[in-house]
């Protein structure tokens, strides 16, 4: 625990906790009253070394998410929890340089983070010297020898000294976590870290990822647009639309049992034959909207379950079954005694193997 921040616990063992979370941006000039509301009333909790997927479609929110707890973006509205303690609380270098180390972003696309000038040594050295002062030159180096050995980034000594252009789309991907790894992170916000690359790569970062979790004991927010790799690493999952979490749960209940009609559509566009077809189809319907969308639900365009109701009211999270919760009016929660199929983590998270064909 950082000497830093001086954090507390939180009181419900959360390592992060937003409540009401909003993010608005105001569009066009300055007498424009228009709105995008592209984050709305979230309350995302993510407990230590767990891995929560962030699930939706283009424009859904995802990526702002991730700004708003990486402190990039400030929120309109509500607050963020990390460790018990709001994050706006965190004002002076040094306890923002903490809370960066504790929680790095990863991005989508980390060639444009990195300096094609560097050898890719430099983003780790530069985060060690930043975060972690105590170490000495020589220390810094064995330092990133070890984060690349962890990342699969093999032989790390000739790894280091590469460019970014000289590397895979999925090598590139690993020295992202790799300069995360570097600062000690305690939950890492990776923003669709694999939806840039070949399927053949992916499992490898995902099961990179699972490794992250289970010998570092780094908690992970994977964020995607593609729910069957949610199933392969995630221990829960939270689904968005148009900038509302419409439904959470363990893994592989809301895969089974996916109760928001907007979970069912993502569900039935996955070519998996152990998936059931969802309700409606995946090109049915408009897209969303995020401009002053008022109040009702954002998804009954698209819905064909809709009833008066949906126009007129938001529907909120309820209660589903244990820990599973959807936002829609009509969603029928499983009975009581039903069996909550869902807390177990998928075999990957404790695999060995890495696949490190990226
Ligand atoms: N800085 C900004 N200014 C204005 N609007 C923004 C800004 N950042 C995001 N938005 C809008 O907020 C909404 C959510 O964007 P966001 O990038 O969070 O979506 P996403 O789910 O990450 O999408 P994708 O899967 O395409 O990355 C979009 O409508 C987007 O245009
Ligand atoms: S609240 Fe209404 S429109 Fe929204 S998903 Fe449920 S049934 Fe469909
Ligand atoms: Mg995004």
């Amino acid at each position: 625990m950082s000497r830093h921040a001086d954090p507390v616990p939180d009181a419900n063992g959360a390592l992060l906790r937003t409540t009401g979370l909003t993010r608005h941006f105001r569009l066009g000039g300055l007498l424009s009253r228009r709105v995008l509301h592209a984050v709305d009333d979230l309350d995302l909790v993510i407990h230590e070394r767990e891995i929560v997927a962030l699930v939706g479609e283009s424009g859904s929110g995802k990526t702002t998410v991730a700004r708003l707890l990486a402190m990039i973006y400030a929120p309109t509205r509500g607050e963020i929890y990390y460790r018990g303690r709001s994050v706006r609380t965190l004002r002076s270098r040094k306890d923002l340089l903490w809370y960066r180390g504790e929680v790095p972003m990863v991005f989508q696309d980390p060639y444009s983070a990195m300096n094609p000038v560097f050898r890719v040594s430099h983003g780790v050295m530069r985060n060690l010297k930043l975060h972690r002062p105590e170490l000495d030159g020589a220390q810094r180096h064995d330092e990133a020898e070890r984060v690349f050995d962890i990342v699969g980034l093999n032989p790390a000594t000739d790894m280091l000294h590469k460019f970014a252009y000289e590397m895979s789309g999925g090598q590139r991907q690993r020295v992202g976590f790799a300069q995360a790894l570097a600062v000690r992170p305690k939950l890492i916000l990776a923003d669709e870290p694999v939806s840039m690359l070949d399927v053949s790569i992916r499992a490898g970062i995902l099961n990179m990822m699972a490794r992250l979790r289970a010998d570092e004991g780094a908690s992970i927010l994977y964020i995607t647009h593609d729910i069957a790799s949610a199933r392969y690493v995630a221990d829960r999952i939270v689904v968005m639309y148009a900038g509302h979490a419409v439904e959470q749960g363990p893994t592989e209940v809301v895969l089974s049992r996916p109760k928001h009609p907007y979970t069912q559509l993502l569900l039935s566009a996955v070519p998996d034959p152990r998936e059931k077809a969802g309700a409606v189809s995946a090109d049915s319907g408009e897209p969303p909207r995020v401009i002053d969308p008022g109040e009702g639900c954002r998804f009954r365009e698209r819905c064909p379950f809709a009833v008066d109701e949906c126009a007129l009211v938001t529907p909120v999270l309820r209660p589903m079954g244990p820990a599973h919760d959807a936002a829609c009016h009509v969603a029928v929660a499983d009975p009581v005694d039903s069996d909550p199929a869902g807390s177990d983590r998928t075999a990957v998270a404790t695999s060995s193997s890495d696949g490190t064909g990226g």
